[in-house]
């Protein structure tokens, strides 16, 4: 990489970005469900106490929310539940006023079936809109065409009565598919992106792009290899039971987010960021495009998908960085809105070191709201759950990582809302009052102080933003233990992740000053040569500038 590239690296190469679930975020009308206002009243939260660049919207789009506004009714309007196009225009204005870009979800592989669209292609088979969605015969024998099953558990395909044809559905049956393949829906789909590129959005989260284009021969799909099911993601098993290499990921995927990718580059300075599952890393790196025409920033969910295991997650670093093409940058998240909270997968202690993993690391971090807190998994009742994958027998609900951020430890609600506590949206934390950001603002022990701390060291340093990438095998280092190095020109970080709980004596001939531990009663801060490493603890080391040569 030439300085000169450097110097132009682009906003979303330089990002914190910030994932935020609308719902639960914060409530500004007091019905008990977050919406726009309330993220507008949050936004000197996140540009001044936590200091990220960007905020990820999820979706707030005419909805019967039925997946939490991932089934669309209407593209060009906000749901009435979160506010007007006019909250919208607001957020946009007050969120660029403190120099905060906003990414907008785009949903382009599937609608609600309650939109216009799919009521009219539904109504008849020689409906104008018919071919918008995917309709297909009965098997020869009857039953499904294919044995495609959906993540939301059963068939992908639904039988429509009236018709006698069946429709796809990836999601939720009440999710059909829209058929990329009709040029029209291509062309009103790409309407929608210009609707909200132009009404300010810095850029776009493309939801499942790796979907959009499915065999058009609709083959079954083999059973699966390993029997294991992925245990990171939060899918029905019987989405398990075979390998889904023919209803997503085709090849003509490449030509449609070309197609995407030109639309956001007939505005300046806006960003594509893709949504596809965890796969190989050089398939994932196909996704840039062959000329980097593709997608600015493809999602590295391989890493979320390692086992949190110092050797693997090197491996997996190593494919991730080795397969980036040369200009291109990656954008790398831990966690989501669909997988259990990291406070939850890797217990309160690693938590802390799984951020300073993702605040190191070379690619664009995105932070799940409430991570940022040690925020874990909340059981729902039943009785209160939103999520309608987990309706179907065996299905799991992603309620439990998308329960109400909590703001205040004395507010009701945690000040996410003054409704009556059963009007949640959903039910509050147990964690409350440590949890909440006025408990551990200030306090050097916190999450929050780590997140802070964090953010503002890659802020200031060339070499975690944009530097080079390299591991250290650290000579003798116990097999829990991940070292890696990252420089820019006179910057130059070390980075030691200790993933065990036991402490560790690492030899690695640097010396400098540690600048950020996760553990903060860490008081030895310089380092020569030997770096002592607690349980659980991992260090960003500023390395001497004469550091080499003394070591030479
Ligand atoms: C994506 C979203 C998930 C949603 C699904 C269908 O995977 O992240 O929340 O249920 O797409 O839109
Ligand atoms: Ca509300």
């Amino acid at each position: 990489m030439t300085a000169d590239m450097r110097q132009t690296r682009r906003w979303w190469e330089r990002a914190v970005i910030y994932e935020n679930h609308l719902p639960s975020f914060r409530d500004g009308n007091g019905d008990g469900i977050g919406d726009l206002p309330g993220l507008v009243a949050s936004l000197d939260y996140l540009s001044e106490v936590l200091g990220v660049d960007a905020v990820w919207v999820g979706p707030f789009f005419r909805s019967p929310l039925l997946d939490h506004g991932y089934d669309i009714s209407g593209y060009d309007d906000v749901e009435p539940v979160y506010g007007t196009l006019a909250d919208f225009d607001t957020l946009v204005e007050a969120a660029h006023r403190r120099q905060l870009k906003i990414i907008v979800d785009y949903v382009p592989n599937h609608t609600s079936d309650q939109h216009p669209w799919f009521v009219a292609s539904r109504s008849s088979r020689t409906n104008a809109k018919r071919d918008w969605y995917v309709w297909r015969d009965p098997a020869p024998g009857g039953g499904p065409p294919n044995n495609w099953t959906s993540e939301a558990g059963g068939s992908v395909w639904e039988f429509a009565a009236g018709t006698g044809q069946y429709y796809l559905h990836s999601h939720l049956v009440e999710q059909p598919d829209l058929n990329w393949r009709n040029p029209h829906v291509a062309s009103a789909l790409l309407g929608v992106l210009r609707f909200w590129l132009r009404r300010g959005a810095d850029g776009v989260r493309i939801d499942v792009a790796h979907m959009l284009m499915k065999d058009p021969e609709f083959r079954d799909n083999p059973p699966r290899r390993s029997p294991l099911a992925n245990r990171y993601d939060i899918q029905h098993p019987d989405f398990a039971v075979q390998e889904h290499v023919h209803d997503r990921r085709h090849p003509d995927v490449f030509g449609v987010l070309t197609e995407i990718r030109r639309v956001v580059d007939e505005f300046d300075e806006r960003v594509s960021i893709a949504e596809i599952e965890g796969m190989p890393w050089d398939e994932w790196a196909a996704y840039f495009g062959r000329n980097l025409d593709g997608v600015h920033l493809p999602f590295a969910f391989r890493l979320i998908e390692t086992p949190w295991d110092a050797a693997a997650l090197g491996r997996e670093i190593d494919g991730l960085v080795g397969a980036t093409p040369p200009g291109a940058w990656p954008v790398l998240a831990l966690g989501n809105h669909d997988r259990q909270r990291l406070a939850t997968r890797l217990g309160p202690r690693q938590a802390r070191v799984a951020a300073m993993l993702l605040l190191s690391l070379p690619g664009t971090p995105t932070v799940l709201y409430g991570d940022e807190l040690g925020l874990a998994d909340q059981p729902v009742p039943e009785a209160r759950q939103r999520d309608h994958f987990a309706r179907r027998k065996g299905g799991i609900s992603r309620d439990p990582t998308r329960t109400p951020m909590p703001w205040s430890a004395t507010a009701p609600n945690g000040g996410f809302s003054d409704a009556d506590p059963d009007d949640l949206w959903l039910p509050i934390s147990v964690q409350l009052p440590a949890v909440a950001v006025t408990s551990q603002l200030n306090d050097p022990a916190s999450m929050l102080e780590l997140y802070r701390h964090l953010i503002s060291v890659r802020r200031k340093s060339p070499a975690l933003r944009h530097g080079t990438y390299r591991r250290i095998d650290a000579s003798g280092a116990p097999p829990d233990v991940l070292v890696y190095e990252r420089r820019d020109a006179a910057d130059h970080k070390v980075v030691a992740l200790n993933l065990g709980a036991d402490a560790r004596i690492l030899h690695l001939a640097v010396d400098g000053a540690v600048v950020v531990s996760t553990r903060p009663e860490r008081s030895a801060n310089r380092i020569a040569d030997i770096v002592e490493l607690g349980a659980d603890e991992g260090v960003v080391i500023d390395v001497d500038p004469d550091s080499e040569e003394h070591h030479q």
